[in-house]
């Protein structure tokens, strides 16, 4: 069907699935021993091998490809010598653009085997991200979203990140409107065809507190809870919604397999 954001969503879904593509591509390194540099590299060269480029590099003076959010690091983890091990719990969060549009998507790896714990906070977390995409369709408001993830991950006993949130996306990385990932039904502005955003809840396991490290990108959880957070890019069409960074290979939440 042609309509007015028909070109729009073409590129959205060029770059929603170089993105995708990325996370897929490196779900085989994401092993013991291996280095969050060593992700960083593989994403960077694999964007740009595809005829992308990765948009976080340089974004605001990051100086890493992509963020790459450990154990109780919340996001804008930035990859270093860290060597994973088992037990750990990572987030890596991919932004490509490409043809001037921006593909941004975030999954949950695990390090071997990791704790029950850690296990049901990723489910959960997964989960709220699915069930608030399943609402959406022109006429909801923006508060129905973020009412879908807060009321789903408190009822568990976690809590909902305040300081980072989703956010429209199109050729321009972070633009309006911010996506909250708690809220009230039915507050907020109207969802309307063609609009383009992300939904990337990060749940903690402790308090929803959060605090920049000195590096002035890491943000970890206060109490040094675990941390948990996916991340898709939807687009709203005329009686529901578009998934553009959707895996070409099934992978949904770990195991990957
Ligand atoms: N990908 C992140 C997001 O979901 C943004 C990363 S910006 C960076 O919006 F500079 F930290 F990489
Ligand atoms: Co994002
Ligand atoms: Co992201």
């Amino acid at each position: 069907m042609k309509n007015n954001y028909s070109e729009k969503f073409e590129k959205m879904r060029v770059a929603g699935k170089l993105a995708a593509q990325t996370l897929d591509m490196l779900t085989e390194f994401i092993k013991p021993g291996i280095t969050t540099e060593k992700i960083d590299r593989l994403s960077y060269e694999f964007i740009r091998d595809n005829g992308g480029y990765s948009a976080p590099l340089f974004y605001r003076g990051f100086k890493k490809s992509l963020c790459t959010s450990l154990n109780h690091v919340v996001c804008h983890g930035v990859p270093s010598e860290r060597i994973l091990s088992e037990g750990d719990a990572l987030n890596v969060d991919v932004t490509a653009i490409i043809n001037e549009y921006y593909g941004d998507t975030s999954r949950m790896f695990v390090v071997g085997e990791v704790s029950i714990k850690a296990k049901n906070l990723i489910d959960t977390t997964y989960e709220s991200m699915n069930k608030a995409i399943k609402i959406l369709k022109p006429g909801i408001k923006l508060g129905d979203i973020g009412y879908e993830i807060q009321s789903y991950v408190e009822n568990k006993g976690y809590s909902v990140v305040r300081d980072f949130c989703g956010h429209g996306i199109s050729n321009v990385f972070h633009e309006a409107p911010n996506i909250l990932h708690y809220g009230k039904k039915n507050s907020g502005t109207e969802l309307k065809p063609g609009m383009t955003f992300t939904i990337e809840p990060m749940i903690n396991d402790g308090k929803y507190d959060v605090k920049i490290l000195n590096d002035g990108w890491t943000a970890v959880t206060k109490d040094k809870s675990l941390s948990a957070q996916f991340e898709h890019t939807v687009g709203i069409t005329e009686n529901g919604y578009e998934i553009f960074t959707e895996s070409d290979k099934g992978f949904i939440k770990p195991p990957y397999n």
